[in-house]
């Protein structure tokens, strides 16, 4: 009796723990209706035969090509969407001066729908291009253009986790971007809060609203305060900036006499579904903090290359237990690709664990024990992604998602030095996960539906 919606026979790779990753040669992974991995069947399981038997030749089932691989699908913690429009440009100034000069004016356009449109168009389809099946976004102030960009994810089969900004004091926004009051803040935040969970009714993969004050600088205490009611009454996730750059970091110190960290969780914004992005400057209580509440943080490390005046310590977070995942945070960060990402985490960690300035001893220029490997950053693209949201994403296994990237090591245009067939399958992973471009993913699902293919 056929009782699953499509069997894949294929060989996968999936973090079984942050270092480790398994290797899952020529297995079948079993869908069923609702788009979750019923079954992971191994060769050498009683039952593998038989299904194979059972649903090969029908049109359930689907054998990957020799040179494909599967990958769970990217899970980006950090998007602003609509500086999509901006990306690849703007970087030469520091954060404070960027908002101001570029991004504040950018994104002040959002109240023109059909501009937001073809951004939000745009960035969803990139993403989901690149291999990344959940996005955790920043639209803009705006609550019918942060609607429609709920819409676009899910309509384009993206699970998309959207929040409407807020910033509503004067003294650190500008006139044309700004909530036109505290109350009208709240009042907006709740109707979009509303409005997405009805649209997350018809949604299969899902589609979530967030609390998103911008950060601490851009909100009045009684915004933050009543965003922190609103996620309790709501049960919604949360997401921030936290102690980004020198300038953020002090800013709230100067206003609270506290760290970032303690200043939002007085709020009510850190808990098991709060995301904060960056947290660069976070000391070891704020990281007890972290992983006391549950609150992940949003590594973005090509961005924090040029918004965060240091390179952050996440080795030594995560040891410390705080949850760990990975953002673009486009367009801070220039690449929507979290391949890029994942690479430049591990090279700003081997740049701290060494050090970087040369007239200096090896033995005091770097931070030791920084380093990660490309294990973890994989696992923070994926399975870390998941724990961050609780949501059961990110793995290849039994009651996860079936979101997946099928990777083709073999189009003429972007061919992996692959030279043997058979290569060591750590290897050809540690491969993808370098040389891998969007070129070499050939397919991409979400909650078992295909919503991206390269032909
Ligand atoms: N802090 C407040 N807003 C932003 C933003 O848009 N990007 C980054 N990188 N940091 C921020
Ligand atoms: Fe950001």
């Amino acid at each position: 009796m056929i009782s699953y919606t499509k069997v894949f026979q294929a060989t996968a790779f999936s973090s079984s723990s942050p270092k480790e990753v398994e290797i899952l040669k020529e297995y079948l992974f079993c869908i069923n209706a609702d788009g979750l991995i019923e079954k992971v069947v191994g060769p050498e399981a009683d039952d593998y035969k038989y299904l194979l038997e059972l649903y090969q030749g029908t049109e359930n089932f689907h054998r990957l090509a020799d040179g494909q691989y599967l990958l769970p699908g990217f899970i980006d913690l950090h998007v602003h969407a609509p500086q999509w429009a901006q990306s690849g440009t703007a970087l030469d100034l520091p954060l404070y001066d960027w908002l101001n000069t570029y991004t504040f004016p950018l994104e002040s356009k959002f109240s023109d729908i059909q501009f937001a449109k073809d951004i939000y168009e745009g960035v969803v389809t990139t993403l989901l291009a690149n291999g990344t099946t959940t996005a955790l976004y920043f639209a803009t102030i705006h609550k019918e253009a942060s609607l429609l960009l709920a819409k676009i994810c899910a309509e384009k089969g993206q699970r998309g986790l959207v929040g409407k900004v807020v910033m509503d004091d004067p003294e650190q926004t500008p006139e044309n971007y700004r909530d036109a009051d505290t109350q009208t803040a709240l009042a907006d935040t709740e109707e979009f809060i509303l409005a997405v969970k009805e649209l997350a009714k018809s949604v299969k993969q899902g589609v979530y609203p967030v609390i998103t004050p911008r950060f601490i600088p851009s909100c009045t205490d009684e915004a933050l305060k009543g965003l922190g009611e609103l996620a309790a009454k709501y049960d919604t996730h949360i997401q921030s900036h936290c102690s980004e750059s020198d300038w953020a970091h002090t800013y709230v110190q100067d206003r609270f006499n506290k760290n970032d960290a303690f200043a939002l969780h007085d709020f009510g914004l850190l808990g098991d579904k709060s995301v904060m992005a960056h947290c660069n400057f976070l000391n070891d209580d704020d990281a007890e903090l972290f992983a006391n509440t549950g609150t992940a943080v949003s590594h973005c490390p090509i961005s924090n290359a040029y918004f965060a005046n240091s390179v952050i310590p996440i080795a030594h977070l995560h040891a410390k237990g705080v949850e760990i995942g990975l953002g673009s945070d486009i367009s801070g960060g220039f690449s929507p690709s979290l391949f890029d990402n994942t690479r430049q985490a591990v090279i700003s960690s081997r740049m701290l664990d060494d050090g970087v300035n040369p007239s200096l001893p090896a033995e005091k220029r770097g931070v030791p024990n920084s380093r990660i490997t490309i294990n973890e950053a994989f696992y923070f693209a994926t399975a870390g992604g998941g724990e961050s949201l609780s949501l059961p994403i990110g793995r290849l296994a039994e009651n996860y998602a079936w979101d997946v990237q099928i990777i083709d090591t073999t189009i003429a245009s972007a061919k992996l030095p692959i030279y043997s067939t058979n290569e060591d399958l750590f290897d050809v992973f540690q491969k993808i996960m370098y040389l891998a471009r969007p070129e070499n993913i050939r397919e991409v699902w979400v909650q078992g539906e295909k919503v991206h293919s390269r032909m």
